[in-house]
């Protein structure tokens, strides 16, 4: 990369300090034993230390600049150390932690030479914060190249006063958009932003780039003078009330008070980077040891063992898929590995079946895609193939017929004569046995799970079942194939609704219950999402649609004889579908009165609705449906919405049990 002529404090271990011919001073970030660098307190420390040796050599002429780089092939920095976060008990605790690294990044800043940084792969919370700590940022054009503070994700917000800096690079207008969304950004989008200055094609141009700026002391310019009279009152109070109205369209202030706070953060300092910082630091401490922030994080780290049901070391990655069925899931499936960059075939009866599934992902393109280049290579990667002509290549051939045992009995017996050695067959069905459909078949062992949910571009959650003979490599590639396609896997056992429609009936159920005893609709619904789950349950029961919440109870031996759920499916009325269930739907909306409810009798009930969820959530720990209790815990969160600010259903609940602290402490 460059030609060192010496190499000051060479005891460092996450980092490499070389100065260069040019004196040049080059901090490579490569967190030693990791595959990623992030921001803990030895990678810290060993920044200060670099930061002083090359202020001493500025002061002294022998360095005329410095470039932080990662040294590890994709990443620049991915944020701070979560890991850690769980050290931090109390206020102080946290105080104590931020200041020293508050300080050492004002000292970048300050520093009497041009400090470049160079980005490529992920650069993300703290380590964007560091960047912008910095003089002038280039990145690479890389796909792989992404910005972004995903703090809020986590219940908090930046905390290396990285909020009046973005603000002060990007104006407020963009800037807190990034910090209220979390999404990451491509290079160029943070470089039209102003977050970045430069862009590069490829990593080996980067060293070049950045020694140029160097010597041409390169500085970037913050946000220009329309964009910061946003900052200037009255204008940031209506700015801050725009943004309030928008955050509280997805978040509640009781649920997740982190954006709430960066807002208020905004409106009172907005504009002055100095009284902005300070504040920062105090409003941060109390999100970061507060409970939301400790159960966001652990539904983070919950995210992170699903995706570790998929082996890693596997040199398997496939890259065609073949879907059976292209109604409401097998369209969407299908759409979705497309979305994802793989190859798709997809059979039906007709041609005319086909044609419809996939028009109707176009919306999905639409979103995925920015460019027509791009959005016509995902239609071409989706192929309409009537008569199973993709069987014989695809990786992995999903049927997504009609939920008959013998029609899908039929259907999977032929396609097994055609598949390729090593191809996963699967099948999506929600209510029959994985042992019984795979009966039909030569090598029963063949057939596993893969159980999405509706609408799929939207869940997160894929279970992958193991049926009776399923065998070990087949769940092992399904579980790659889900994450190949961003979704997480949850492996269970093949029982009657699997994890996810085992724990959501009996809720579901109980809140029918409690309307045939003359509960009202509208005040169990807003009970639910008082508890924090994305929307009541009888909503969700027309939104799945009341046939199909039939179907289930009789699988589930539920018995829902002469209720009123049953009258409505008799009636034809099966919910948000046909346009009436238990609500009347006009325009994708169940029609609701406006109505206000007593908050303490809307938190009791919406704690007594989720109790048969938690009792079902821990009979399948009991049971051995998934392998252990935080698993059921990341299924029923990413499979039901399950209210993560609460850490999932088993966790809340020893949460409330007495002997609760220490052991909420040690799940984190
Ligand atoms: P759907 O009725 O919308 O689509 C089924 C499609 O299969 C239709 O397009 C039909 O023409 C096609 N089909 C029927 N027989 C066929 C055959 N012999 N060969 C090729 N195509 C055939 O049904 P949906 O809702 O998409 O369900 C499909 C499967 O997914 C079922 O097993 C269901 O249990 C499961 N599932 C459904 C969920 C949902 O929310 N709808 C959620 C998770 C799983």
């Amino acid at each position: 990369m460059f030609k060192a002529v010496s190499r000051p404090l060479p005891d460092l271990k996450d980092w490499r300090l070389s100065i260069d011919q040019w004196g040049i001073a080059w901090a490579e970030f490569d967190r030693e034993g990791e595959s990623q660098n992030a921001l803990g307190r030895r990678p810290l420390e060993e920044l200060a230390e670099i930061v002083a040796a090359v202020e001493k050599r500025a002061r002294d002429k022998q360095v005329r600049g410095l470039v932080i780089i990662s040294a590890k092939e994709r990443g620049f920095i991915v944020g701070a150390d979560i890991r850690e976060f769980a050290d931090l008990q109390t206020e102080t605790d946290v105080l104590d932690k931020l200041r020293p690294v508050t300080a050492l990044f004002d000292r970048i800043e300050t520093l009497p030479i041009p400090v470049v940084c160079a980005i490529n792969g992920f650069c993300l919370g703290g380590g964007l914060e560091l960047a912008l700590a910095c003089h002038y940022r280039i990145a690479t054009r890389d796909a792989g190249t992404k910005l972004g503070f995903p703090e809020v994700k986590l219940g908090i917000f930046p905390g290396f006063n990285g909020t009046a800096r973005a603000i002060r690079q990007a104006g407020a207008p963009a800037a807190m958009q990034a910090m209220l969304t979390g999404k990451m950004l491509s290079a160029s989008a943070a470089r039209a932003m102003g977050l970045v200055d430069q862009l590069v094609d490829s990593r080996g141009a980067l060293p070049w780039a950045a020694r140029k700026a160097v010597l041409r002391h390169r500085k970037s310019k913050p946000a220009g003078f329309l964009k910061r009279l946003l900052d200037k009152w009255p204008a940031r109070e209506l700015l801050a009330r725009r943004m309030r109205a928008e955050v509280s369209k997805k978040a509640r202030g009781d649920h997740y008070p982190a954006p709430y706070s960066l807002i208020d953060l905004y409106e009172r300092y907005g504009g002055n980077d100095e009284a902005m910082k300070a504040a920062e630091t105090r409003a941060f401490a109390p999100l970061m040891v507060s409970e939301q922030s400790r159960n966001l994080r652990r539904v983070f780290w919950l995210s992170e063992l699903l995706k570790g049901q998929a082996p890693k070391k596997l040199a398997w990655r496939p890259q065609r898929a073949h879907v059976i069925g292209a109604g409401t899931m097998g369209a969407d499936i299908a759409g979705w590995c497309v979305a994802c960059g793989m190859e798709v075939t997809l059979q039906d009866v007709s041609p005319e079946q086909i044609g419809k599934g996939i028009a109707a992902q176009g919306k999905l393109f639409a979103r995925k895609f920015k460019t027509k280049a791009q959005r016509d290579a995902a239609k071409a990667r989706l192929i309409s193939d009537p008569s199973g002509d993709g069987i014989a290549r695809a990786d992995v051939v999903i049927e997504a017929i009609v939920e008959n045992l013998d029609v899908k009995r039929k259907v999977l017996s032929e396609v097994e004569s055609k598949l390729k050695a090593g191809a996963v067959l699967a099948t999506n069905t929600s209510s029959l046995q994985i042992e019984d459909i795979a009966a039909g078949l030569a090598d029963p062992g063949r057939l596993i799970g893969l159980h999405f949910f509706n609408p799929v571009a939207l869940m997160p959650l894929v279970e992958v079942v193991r049926g009776g003979q399923s065998r070990e490599d087949d769940i092992a590639r399904g579980a790659a194939f889900v994450t190949a396609i961003d979704k997480f896997p949850l492996i269970t056992k093949s029982v009657p609704g699997f994890l996810v429609n085992r724990v959501l009936t009996p809720y579901m159920f109980g809140a029918m219950q409690r309307l045939e005893h003359g509960e009202d609709k509208e005040r169990i619904d807003e009970a639910a999402r008082t508890f924090g789950m994305p929307m009541g349950p009888i909503e969700l029961a027309d939104t799945v649609g009341l046939d199909v919440c039939a179907h289930v109870a009789r699988i589930l031996k539920f018995s829902s004889q002469g209720s009123k759920l049953d009258r409505l499916v008799s009636e034809g009325k099966l919910g948000k579908k046909t346009g009436e269930g238990f609500y009347v739907w006009k325009d994708g909306k169940p029609q609701k009165t406006s109505r206000v409810f007593d908050k303490a009798e809307m938190e009791q009930l919406g704690r007594d609705l989720v109790e048969p969820l938690i009792a079902e959530a821990q009979k399948c720990v009991d049971a051995g449906i998934v392998e252990n209790a935080d698993l059921v815990d990341a299924g029923v969160i990413f499979g039901t919405g399950f209210a993560p600010f609460r850490g999932g259903p088993l966790h809340y609940k020893a949460a409330q049990s007495p002997a609760a602290p220490a052991q909420a402490a040690a799940a984190e």
